[in-house]
């Protein structure tokens, strides 16, 4: 039997190909510090746990409402409705597992075969992925770094009207840039759907990202708790979407998911309402990290145009080494033993361009580029 054609359509990550050779070098007893991962290094906070204890032994370990317990739903209307002024019905909210499964839901059910989106390039691995496998074309518009790797608004009413919605994420993985609100605005005016990925929302060190929801009601917002919480391995996220799509959203979820997690959902109450002090520290010691890692990085000879300020990723600018970010990132490992995440994974504008993250420890960053400050040495002589 033949696999859908939209399922070999998908590409890889090659980030995961590198994760995979360091395991490997790892296994051969090598040292690897890892800043290929986009994943929190700290634990989820001790009140979310204490959260999922209590739910495991008050008997809240059976199917939920599908649209996820009544008491998370309001504490993420709360939640928009105190970070962003916003008010947000929690009738609105479906709790899903994990930010990716809402895209899928919410993809599957808004785009029609051959209908195009607007994508940013370079942007988030797996969207192009979401998209394709509901049928649909992404139609890519490159962010220039000289321009700070911001949206330019003009260069999407250009490919306008022929397409179905654009996919917006800010703070920005892999760029950690936050869109300047002007943006937002402008994009809310366009008469498109506007799909907004706020999953690096909390994690901003300068200014503040601006919800979609602040701009229209007429769009959906993915967010979760993995990357602000600390809680990846989870699987807690949600969408809020247009009210008039949400019987249907909860239709396919009652059929492909049936809900989420009891155990997460009550956890996830926790992270809202309990959490902030943890949260705030959080926060301040990814800043310092950010700090350390642009002025190290720079002072290796990377590019940094503009400052990343959201998120937990700076994209270096290495073309005046190399026009090819995976061999680089493969020689970076085996030599050095630092993994780092290749550019052209975000796309062709990535190419040329390493992603650095700093969700580990500024003792391994430290480590990390001295490594690299040798590798770049050795590599000149
Ligand atoms: C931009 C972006 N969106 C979504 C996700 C996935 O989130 P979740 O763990 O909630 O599925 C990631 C994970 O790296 C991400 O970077």
């Amino acid at each position: 039997m033949e696999c859908n054609p939209l399922c070999q359509e998908l590409t890889s990550f090659r980030v995961m190909d590198v994760l995979e050779r360091a395991s490997e070098l790892e296994r051969q007893g090598r040292h690897i510090i890892h800043l290929e991962i986009g994943e929190p290094d700290f634990p989820t906070p001790a009140a979310v746990k204490a959260a999922a204890v209590a739910a495991i032994e008050a008997g809240h370990t059976h199917y939920t409402h599908s649209l996820g317990i009544p008491e998370l739903r309001e504490a993420i209307a709360d939640h928009y409705h105190q970070e962003y002024g916003v008010v947000v019905d929690p009738e609105r909210i479906l709790v899903t597992p994990g930010t990716s499964p809402a895209m899928l839901l919410v993809f599957s059910l808004m785009l029609r075969p051959g209908q195009r989106v607007i994508l940013t390039d370079p942007c988030y691995a797996c969207y192009p992925n979401f998209l394709r496998f509901a049928g649909a074309v992404p139609h890519f518009v490159p962010l220039r770094p000289e321009a700070g790797f911001q949206l330019d608004v003009a260069a999407v009413r250009e490919v306008l009207p022929d397409v179905a919605g654009i996919l917006i994420n800010s703070p920005a993985n892999p760029t950690g840039v936050v869109l300047e609100s002007r943006a937002l605005k402008e994009l809310a005016d366009l008469g498109i759907t506007v799909f907004s990925d706020e999953i690096y929302h909390g994690l901003v060190y300068t200014g503040r990202a601006r919800s979609m929801l602040e701009f229209t009601d007429d769009c959906f917002v993915f967010n979760g708790f993995s990357k602000r919480y600390a809680m990846t391995g989870w699987r807690l996220g949600y969408v809020i979407a247009p009210e008039r799509y949400v019987e249907r959203l909860r239709t396919m979820q009652q059929n492909f998911f049936l809900c989420t997690s009891s155990i997460a959902q009550w956890a996830g109450v926790a992270a809202l309402t309990q959490t902030a002090a943890e949260v705030e520290h959080m926060r301040a010691v990814y800043d310092e990290r950010r700090h350390y890692l642009i002025a190290r990085l720079q002072q290796l000879g990377f590019g940094i145009g503009v400052e990343p300020t959201g998120a937990f990723y700076v994209f270096a600018d290495a073309r005046h080494w190399t026009e090819d970010s995976v061999g680089f990132a493969f020689d970076v490992l085996e030599r050095a033993g630092v993994g780092v995440a290749p550019g052209v994974d975000f796309g062709p504008s990535g190419e040329g361009f390493l992603r650095f993250s700093y969700a580990n420890s500024v003792e391994h960053l430290e480590e990390g580029m001295l490594r690299l400050e040798r590798y770049l040495a050795e590599r000149r002589a």
